[in-house]
C-alpha cells in the first residue's frame, strides 16, 4: 500500500499526525515567503484600519499613529523605535483594553526586549495624563522605574505618543514608513 505522501506529494496532510518531511519542506518555504512580504503588508493593512477609529479623540487613530511615528523619526529614533511608535496602538483594531499587550506581542519577534516592554506597558505611562479622570492612579509608571526600559518608555509616551493628537499636523505618510516596516518585520528573530 502506497503512503499518503507518495500518492499526493504536492498536497499537505489533513491531520498533523500524518505529516511527512516533504510536507514540512513546503510549509517551511511558504512560511519564509510569508515572513518576507505578506506579514509586513498585513501590518500595513491593520494600520490603515486605524483610520476607521476615532474613539472620541480629535483625530483618527491612524493620524495619531502616524504623528507618533513622525515625531519619533524626526527625533532621530532607530528604525525599530519608529516602527514601534507607528504600531503602538495597532491592537486597537481588535481590543482597546488589551491594545498595549497585543501590539507588544505582534512586535516581540522583531524588536529588542526593552522595546517590547515599552509598548506592553505604555498605557501605564500615559495614564499620568488621564487616569485621574477614571479614578485610577496617575503614578503607575513608577512601578517600572527600576527597569532598563523606563527612560525609553518615558520618551516614547511623553515626547512622541502623548503630543500626537493634532488632526492638522502634517504627518509623514504611511507609505513613507514602508521601508522601515518591511525591514523590521521581514524576519522574526525567534525563527
Ligand atoms: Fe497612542
Amino acid at each position: 500500500m502506497a503512503t499518503q505522501a507518495a500518492e499526493a506529494p504536492a498536497k499537505s496532510f489533513t491531520r498533523m499526525q500524518d505529516g511527512q518531511p516533504e510536507h514540512w519542506a513546503v510549509i517551511g518555504a511558504e512560511h519564509q515567503a510569508h515572513y518576507k512580504t505578506d506579514a509586513p503588508k498585513r501590518i500595513i493593512q491593520h494600520l490603515r484600519d486605524l483610520d476607521e477609529l476615532t474613539l472620541g479623540f480629535g483625530c483618527s487613530q491612524l493620524q495619531h499613529s502616524l504623528m507618533t511615528a513622525t515625531l519619533a523619526r524626526r527625533d532621530g529614533a532607530s528604525d525599530e523605535e519608529v516602527v514601534a511608535a507607528l504600531c503602538h496602538d495597532i491592537g486597537k483594531t481588535m481590543s482597546v483594553p488589551n491594545h498595549g499587550a497585543i501590539a507588544a506581542e505582534i512586535l516581540k519577534p522583531y524588536v529588542s526586549d526593552d522595546l517590547y516592554h515599552v509598548i506592553k506597558y505604555h498605557q501605564d505611562f500615559q495614564g499620568a495624563y488621564y487616569y485621574n479622570y477614571m479614578g485610577r492612579s496617575t503614578t503607575m509608571r513608577e512601578d517600572h522605574k527600576d527597569e532598563s526600559w523606563y527612560g525609553l518608555a518615558c520618551k516614547l509616551v511623553d515626547e512622541w505618543d502623548a503630543p500626537a493628537f493634532d488632526p492638522d499636523f502634517e504627518v509623514d505618510s504611511l507609505e513613507s514608513f514602508e521601508p522601515e516596516i518591511m525591514s523590521v518585520f521581514s524576519q522574526p528573530k525567534m525563527m
